[in-house]
């Protein structure tokens, strides 16, 4: 069995799963993401080892990366889901996740999502305000079917993230206010039709500093806990994703301070914890091999203008985010300071500002690493652009897991009006 991950062989070639990347992307064309299904299950496994001494499962968060391959991997190694949609639901159905498996978040769910959920016997709604609430009590009782009901609290802790993926502050639009959540957890329990099931948090995304962790997961046991001593059942807790990944080098998230706090805390409860990874398991799985087209120097600038741009990847954009971008092949030993940028007409379309990397030329190759979370998805079709292609290399062969669009399939999406 060759490596996990993608690694150089001994011509500083890059590859997966003994495949050179460049057969791939001469094969598949670019820009082009490529799937490792091995480092995929590596993860998996980690994180199953990670829970394996509390009673708890995990529940894929498909926004990560909603592609039915990479669902229907996850679910055959196991998983159960976490989805905001009605159409994150149905992928994942359609994937293979038995809805009994899928736990639906999301601060906005509408009432027809509610109502397909629930016929579809959806395992619980994590709910994020008592109007929510109101809705969902509504529709079940009209259906007579019952609402297991979590109560997402907003533990309003600021967990030094990037901003934009800081979800456990009170200022921003996620969770019940600690202060209402005791009076609207025992509302549940007055309710026909619905069912309460516990506590949930989530405070963010990309955390390194796991006090946070251990602060929100503390809170929540000390409201459940002052809830059962009460008289009210709490059988589960949610504790969210948010581990923290390195885009900047190849340490692994640190799985092991996580099952240290997860085991101070829960070791000894009978709580039925639920995890709601998402980067941590698919980040690092996922390369987008996009091709040079051309270089451009300016009196102060260098430029490596490539075929991928932010509508593949807005992540550099939209979070300042940082990926290593390197040739697959090494063809220079010269280092060059440059912009590395996409095509479309706008300044922040770049995926990397004054970036070092090897000299390249016209029609090299380029890994950008670190894209299998919150790249493909977050997709557009700006500028007409159409997607990317992607493949996953499971059992050391490569398979195309989404059809590659064309320009006609974007065209064909659209009407044109007659005009008299
Ligand atoms: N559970 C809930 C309720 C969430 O909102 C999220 C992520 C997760 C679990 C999974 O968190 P993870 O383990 O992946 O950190 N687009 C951004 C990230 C947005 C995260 C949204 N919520 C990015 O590219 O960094």
């Amino acid at each position: 069995m060759s490596q996990i991950g993608f690694y150089r062989d001994e011509n500083y070639d890059l590859n997966v799963q003994g495949i050179k990347i460049s057969s791939l992307a001469e094969k598949y064309g670019t820009p082009l993401f490529i799937y490792d299904a091995s480092l995929m299950k590596e993860r998996y496994n980690v994180f199953l080892d990670t829970i394996k001494e509390v009673k708890g499962n995990i529940h894929y968060a498909v926004k990560a990366n909603d592609a039915l391959s990479i669902i229907s991997y996850f679910a055959k190694l196991g998983c159960g889901a976490d989805i905001v949609s009605i159409g994150e639901f149905e992928k994942c159905v359609a994937a293979g996740i038995s809805p009994k498996k899928i736990i639906f978040s999301g601060v906005g769910k509408d009432k027809d999502e509610i109502e397909i959920a629930l016929k579809n016997n959806v395992l619980q709604f994590n709910i994020e305000s008592e109007e929510e609430l109101n809705d969902i009590s509504e529709i079940s009782s009209r259906l007579k079917i019952t609402a297991n009901i979590c109560l997402r609290v907003n533990p309003d802790i600021a967990p030094k993230t990037h901003k934009k993926i800081s979800t456990g502050e009170k200022e921003t639009k996620f969770g019940i206010d600690l202060q209402n959540v005791k009076s609207i957890y025992k509302k549940l329990h007055q309710l026909e039709y619905i069912n309460p099931i516990g506590l949930g948090v989530h405070i963010g995304s990309q955390i390194f500093d796991f006090n946070f962790f251990y602060q929100a997961y503390l809170n929540l046991k000390e409201l459940a806990d002052d809830l059962k001593f009460n008289g009210y059942k709490v059988p589960t807790l949610d504790l969210g994703g948010g581990i923290g990944i390195h885009y900047n080098n190849s340490i692994k998230p640190d799985f092991v301070s996580y099952k240290k706090i997860v085991l101070d805390l829960f070791k000894d409860s009978d709580y039925q914890l639920s995890f709601e990874p998402g980067r941590s398991l698919i980040a690092e799985a996922g390369v987008l091999i996009t091709k040079v087209i051309r270089n451009k120097k300016t009196k102060d600038k260098h430029f490596i203008i490539v075929d991928a741009a932010m509508n593949n990847l807005i992540r550099p954009t939209l979070y300042d985010a940082y990926h290593e971008i390197e040739p697959i092949k090494i063809t220079s030993i010269n280092k060059v300071v440059a912009d590395i940028v996409g095509p479309i007409c706008e300044t922040g379309d770049f995926l990397a500002l004054d970036r070092e990397i090897n000299e390249v030329k016209g029609n090299d190759l380029l890994a950008i690493r670190t894209t299998g979370a919150y790249s493909s998805v977050m997709r557009s079709n700006y500028n007409a652009r159409k997607d990317a292609i992607e493949i996953m290399v499971y059992n050391e062969k490569d398979f195309q897991i989404k059809k590659s669009e064309t320009i006609k399939d974007i065209i064909s999406k659209e009407k044109i009006i007659k005009f008299d």
